[in-house]
Formats: C-alpha cells, sequence, structure tokens
C-alpha cells in the first residue's frame, strides 16, 4: 500500500478536531442527526444508535421509526423528536425531516423492516446530506450496487468484514488476503467512504485516503458495539464539515472508551453503557 496516504489519529489530535460549542449556542445549532432503522424485535438496535449518536456530543436528534416500535423507543429515549411511519406514509414522513438535518444513519437493526427498500432509494435520491448505511442498509445494496454510482450526496458504509464480503460477492477468505486494496479500489469505484469493521477498522476514503484504527479491543466483539459506532459517527459527521475526519473521529473514540473500560472491566465484561461512560467522563477529562 502506499503509506504516503496514510491519516494518523492521536488523543491529541482528537482533542484538537473534536467539535466545540460556542456559549452563545442554541440547540441544534451544530448540525442535527437523523437516525432510521428498527423493527418490530429489533428496536434495541435505534436505542443504541441513539446513544452512540448522544455521544458524539450533539443536543438535538431525530429518530424516524416504524410506528409497530414508535412506544419502546419513546418510552426508553425522552429527548429525540420521534416521526413514526408506516408502510404507507414513510415516504411522506422522511421527506419533512430531511430539510432540517445534517447526517442520516440507516439500516442498524432493520432486518425485518417492511419499507427498508423504499428508505434506502429515497435517502440515496433525496438526500442532500451525506447518508451512513449499516447493517440492512448494507444488504440492501447486494445485486443494487450500481445505485451508489447515481447518488449525489456523499455515502458511508459501516461493514464488517462478512457484511463486505457478500456485498462484493467475495468470499470471506479472499477478501482477508488482501482486504486494504480491495476496500481502496471499492471506495474509489463507487465513490463512498467505507468504514471495514472488526481489529483494525480500516476507513478508506474515495480519493485514497486510508486510515487503521489502532483503539479498541475484543471487548467490542459484541452485538450492539457497531450500532453504537454507527451512532458515534453519524453524530460527529453531522457536526463537522469534514466526513473523512469525523468518521475517524468516531473510530477512535469507540475503540479508545474499550480500552479505558478495561481500567475497571474484565474484557468480557465491557458493556455499551460502559463505552458510554468512558466517553462522558474523557471528555471531561481532556477536552
Ligand atoms: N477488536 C477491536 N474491535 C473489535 C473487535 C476486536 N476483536 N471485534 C469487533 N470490534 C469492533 C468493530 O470494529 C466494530 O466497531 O466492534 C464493532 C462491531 O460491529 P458489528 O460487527 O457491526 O457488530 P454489531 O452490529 O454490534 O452486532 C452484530 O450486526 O451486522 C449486524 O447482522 C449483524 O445483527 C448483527 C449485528
Ligand atoms: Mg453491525
Amino acid at each position: 500500500c502506499d503509506h504516503s496516504e496514510l491519516v494518523e489519529m492521536t488523543q491529541e489530535q482528537f482533542v484538537k478536531e473534536f467539535p466545540r460549542i460556542q456559549e452563545d449556542a442554541y440547540k441544534g445549532q451544530e448540525g442535527i442527526p437523523l437516525i432510521v432503522g428498527g423493527c418490530y424485535g429489533m428496536a434495541g438496535a435505534t436505542c443504541l444508535n441513539i446513544l452512540g449518536a448522544k455521544a458524539s456530543g450533539i443536543s438535538y436528534l431525530h429518530v424516524a421509526c416504524d410506528e409497530k416500535i414508535y412506544p419502546i423507543l419513546a418510552t426508553k429515549e425522552i429527548t429525540p423528536v420521534f416521526h413514526p411511519f408506516t408502510l404507507d406514509t414513510v415516504g411522506s414522513v422522511l421527506k419533512e425531516v430531511l430539510p432540517k438535518v445534517k447526517c442520516i444513519a440507516f439500516g442498524s437493526g432493520a432486518t425485518y423492516l417492511d419499507s427498508k427498500k423504499v428508505i434506502l432509494e429515497l435517502l440515496l435520491q433525496q438526500s442532500t446530506c451525506p447518508v451512513v448505511l449499516d447493517a440492512e442498509g448494507i444488504r440492501c445494496l447486494q445485486n443494487n450496487l450500481y445505485i451508489l454510482k447515481l447518488v449525489r450526496t456523499q455515502v458511508i458504509l459501516t461493514p464488517h468484514l462478512k457484511e463486505f464480503a457478500d456485498l462484493i460477492g467475495m468470499s470471506l477468505e479472499s477478501l482477508k488476503t488482501n482486504k486494504l486494496e480491495i476496500a481502496k479500489e471499492f471506495a474509489k469505484e463507487y465513490h463512498v467512504t467505507l468504514v471495514l469493521k472488526g481489529p483494525h477498522t480500516l476507513v478508506v476514503s474515495s480519493q485514497g485516503e486510508v486510515y487503521i484504527n489502532q483503539t479498541g479491543n475484543a471487548g467490542l466483539a459484541k452485538a450492539g458495539s457497531g450500532d453504537f459506532l454507527t451512532g458515534l459517527i453519524t453524530g460527529f459527521i453531522a457536526q463537522k464539515r469534514d466526513v473523512f475526519m469525523a468518521v475517524i473521529l468516531a473510530v477512535w473514540l469507540h475503540g479508545h472508551a474499550a480500552d479505558l473500560a478495561l481500567k475497571n472491566h474484565h474484557q468480557r465484561m465491557i458493556q455499551i453503557e460502559d463505552l458510554k461512560q468512558e466517553i462522558e467522563q474523557f471528555y471531561f477529562d481532556q477536552c
């Protein structure tokens, strides 16, 4: 690989890049994210997206979800503005909220969402702000990759290795032998920012910039930590102009929080709530 394009992140760099607010700030001024996703049986994924977005420091959050899970989410999370929809109303509900937001996440926990394909097409065709696709959002692109070439807005994909292998129709074994080059080629061809997750998550821009994450530990290998990361990424993008830098901040912080958690937790026992607490303490101490 050409290391001239390798981007680094340190704690000092993070503190420098961390989005700050002015003393006279009003709510949402820094940029409001929108989270779309979840389904009956997987409302927890949306809760974790919300937790991650809040951990990025945002002050206002929109959440659009199937009306079947709205009562669950609204009981659990009281600060977001919710936009419940059905298969019939999803288009009009989303069109109304799109102009208000600076970054959109779609796909975490959306496995059985009946409107998932409608949502993906609408977001890719109508959003003017960056769109982060996770889990089911990525799966919906399978055999449909060409639609990424028709999109005018910035798209960020956050697959783990198996999701990426399935997306490009390659075996996991072949992907593992050359993942950096394959990731770079994909990001360039489809003009996306690719977050290829796992130990040492890769972040690759369409311009060929590469970040290889050095934070994090196997305590993150746990259902839900990817959903939390998606929220964190979406929150940072909403607050920063530079999408690539915002993604790196989120990936670095996600891993750093897990490393900090090792001081008081056995690796097997790190929970997503612990990541939130470590992030809060880290901001308090350093930012
Ligand atoms: N070391 C460091 N970081 C790790 C490690 C490790 N050994 N293992 C995993 N991680 C990090 C990844 O980099 C990523 O940020 O944990 C996160 C895991 O994200 P996902 O693989 O997306 O897992 P998650 O979404 O939380 O749970 C699995 O995702 O894609 C769906 O269908 C899938 O429902 C399943 C769910
Ligand atoms: Mg996932």
